[in-house]
């Protein structure tokens, strides 16, 4: 097993979850983002490094029913599931390295909080990204939350690559087109403040790249169209802002949000 693995697993067994930094007991940017651009409950959503967030139980309550969390800690996966109880046979759990996983269908949301950023190097981002385009569906959407150029240069120990939404999408390529930033002031559970990055996307309708196979899509993007049923506004388009999402009009623009723990209004 990997260094990686290694260490994940070491803090997924010895910390609980309000002794990590990047715990919040609610992941409201998460969830505001993700209903917004996928109100169909039948939208297929990945969460990449879940670890145990309840970012999967709060998708549930909501009504999401093709959920699905990946992770390289096995015990991450394990707790997320002892936590859910009898609603975790309604998950896909997934252990793996998200750099050297084949995906086996296609998802509408892909999200990812804090784990992207822990690809430090330009072999490992590639693959990720690799993997991310292979995994989601013509105009799916994609939200990534990193630490902000700003932010913090470590996370859990370990060195980040930060980004802002701008840099973010830069990185991504051009398969991917930013929708909206947004910043967050996260407030950890010791009381300090990290400044996060989200970047919401939409994937190209048109696969630029050959698959390695075909995948079926997920949820409702595998209906006639490809789109995400319930979204509206012109979601099949390839470019520009997403009218059904809030946000500035300039696509590289930022709304920062203050954490609710902060105490501040947004
Ligand atoms: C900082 S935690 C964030 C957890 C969760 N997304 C949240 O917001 O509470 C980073 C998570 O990414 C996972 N992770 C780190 N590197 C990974 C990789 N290469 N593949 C899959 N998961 C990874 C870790 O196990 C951990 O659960």
């Amino acid at each position: 097993m990997s260094e990686a693995h290694d260490h994940w697993q070491r803090v997924f067994t010895t910390k609980a979850d309000a002794e990590v930094s990047w715990y919040q007991p609610r992941p409201d940017v998460s969830l505001d983002l993700i209903t917004a651009a996928a109100p169909d409950r039948a939208a297929a959503i990945i969460d990449i490094g879940g670890g145990t967030s309840t970012l999967t139980d709060h998708l549930l309550a909501a009504g999401y029913r093709d959920l699905t969390v990946l992770d390289i800690s096995e015990a991450a996966l394990t707790r997320g599931r002892q936590r859910l109880g009898a609603a975790a046979d309604k998950v896909r759990w997934i252990a793996t390295d998200i750099a050297e996983w084949t995906p086996d269908r296609r998802w509408d949301v892909w999200h990812d909080r804090a784990a992207f950023h822990f690809l430090t190097d330009t072999a490992r981002q590639d693959a990720y990204i690799r993997v991310m385009t292979e995994a989601t569906a013509p105009s799916a959407v994609v939200i990534i939350a990193t630490f902000a150029l700003d932010g913090p240069e470590r996370c859990s120990g370990l060195p980040v690559q930060r980004y802002s939404p701008a840099t973010l999408a830069a990185r991504l390529g051009p398969d991917f087109i930013l929708v909206e930033g947004r910043g967050e002031d996260h407030v950890t559970p010791a009381g300090a403040v990290q400044r996060f990055s989200y970047a919401m996307l939409r994937r190209r309708t048109q696969d630029r790249l050959p698959s390695r196979r075909s995948l079926r899509s997920g949820g409702p993007s595998a209906r006639p169209g490809g789109a995400l049923t319930g979204m509206t506004g012109p979601h099949k388009r390839t470019h520009g802002p997403n009218p059904s999402v809030s946000g500035p009009p300039h696509p590289a623009g930022i709304r920062r949000k203050k954490s609710p723990l902060a105490g501040r209004p947004s």
